[in-house]
């Protein structure tokens, strides 16, 4: 293990989860303008993409976007390791492995929620990824797996994965059903149990657990902050992120007072940019949907934007248009 293993500079209380299509650099562009101090998430990026795939396209990001994570997918303690190297050349601020997605694709590949099986396979990859990076390595699991549900299975995973080193784990208070589940049912039907959660919280105090699953509001939060060491947002952040300024804003309590149509004018010189670059204006405005929800003239937002986005040539003066909308209610 290297010795100088960076401590992390940033805060865990408020995060936004790794959602595959969702947590795209445009929508972590965005999500940082409303909240300037939480810590940001990548899609998912498997070792074989990075190894032999398109890096820019791959792990390119705006220097805005930090304290960003970069979530890694993968099995192979070696190419963990490598690319968690790179991850760190690339500005990373931290490195997460997946241990909790489910999915067909991923389970062929034997990573992901199948590893919590394995134990001793991820606490060799976490040790490799630490000796070739010194920015944090964490690792975001379930609570298990298919019948490997006890509060025990779980222990013994945090337990074996520590000792090698890992001292942050997100923890997705819902087991994975590996067989018969789409990942969209396995993200709805197994019971949340936050109690696993806080129980490993309280036994093994020295680590950062942060937790996960269905949390929807600020008091919900708070609630959570009571038991663990932060909180990872994921569909909510997404769906209605004006609700992360106010997390920013009452949880992490560095305000930042700003309107959402504050946010819309500052995205667009970034807007602008990536036109530039070739970038499709739907590429953007897809995760700027719910900016408005619950105030009057949402519904014009969305439509405009879903409409007017994605036809040929479509520029600013579409968020423009889609903004008059809002202003007239
Ligand atoms: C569209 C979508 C994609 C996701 N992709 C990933 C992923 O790449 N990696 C991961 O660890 N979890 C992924 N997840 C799971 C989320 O990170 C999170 O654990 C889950 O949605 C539960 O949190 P929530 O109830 O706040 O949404 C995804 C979730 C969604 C909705």
């Amino acid at each position: 293990m290297r010795e100088n293993n960076l401590a992390s500079s940033f805060s865990r209380l408020v995060s936004v989860a790794p959602m595959m299509d969702w947590t795209d650099r445009h929508c972590r562009f965005f999500h940082r303008l409303i909240a300037p101090d939480v810590l940001l998430y990548t899609e998912m990026v498997t070792t074989p993409a990075i190894m032999h795939g398109d890096r820019e396209k791959l792990l390119g990001f705006d220097a805005a976007e930090k304290p960003l994570a970069l979530q890694l997918g993968g099995n192979d303690a070696d190419a963990l390791a490598r690319c968690a190297e790179i991850g760190e050349q690339w500005g990373y601020d931290e490195i997460n492995l997946n241990c909790g997605c489910p999915s067909d694709r991923v389970q062929e590949g034997a990573f992901g929620a199948c590893l919590m099986a394995e134990p001793q396979t991820v606490a060799a990859s976490v040790a490799a990824m630490r000796r070739a990076a010194r920015i944090p390595v964490t690792v975001k699991s379930r609570i298990g797996i298919d019948d490997q549900d006890s509060y025990e299975f779980l222990k013994h995973f945090i337990e074996t994965v520590a000792a090698a080193g890992c001292d942050t784990f997100i923890i997705h208070a819902r087991k994975a059903i590996l067989k018969g589940l789409s990942p969209k049912e396995n993200r709805t039907v197994p019971p949340l149990i936050y109690d696993h959660v806080y129980r490993i919280k309280q036994e093994f105090p020295q680590l950062q657990i942060v937790i996960n699953g269905g949390i929807k509001t600020t008091a919900e939060v708070r609630e959570h902050l009571r038991h663990t060491d932060g909180v990872m947002i994921g569909r909510e952040a997404y769906q209605n992120p004006w609700w992360l300024n106010e997390l920013q804003n009452e949880i992490l309590q560095k305000p930042n007072v700003k309107t959402p149509q504050d946010i819309v004018h500052e995205m667009l010189p970034y807007i602008e940019q990536q036109l530039t670059r070739g970038t499709r204006l739907s590429a953007i405005t897809r995760h700027i949907l719910g900016l408005f929800q619950g105030i009057p003239g949402a519904r014009k937002w969305r439509r405009i934007l879903t409409e007017d986005a994605v036809k040929p040539g479509a520029d600013a003066d579409v968020i423009f248009h889609a903004l008059h909308a809002v202003a007239s209610g």
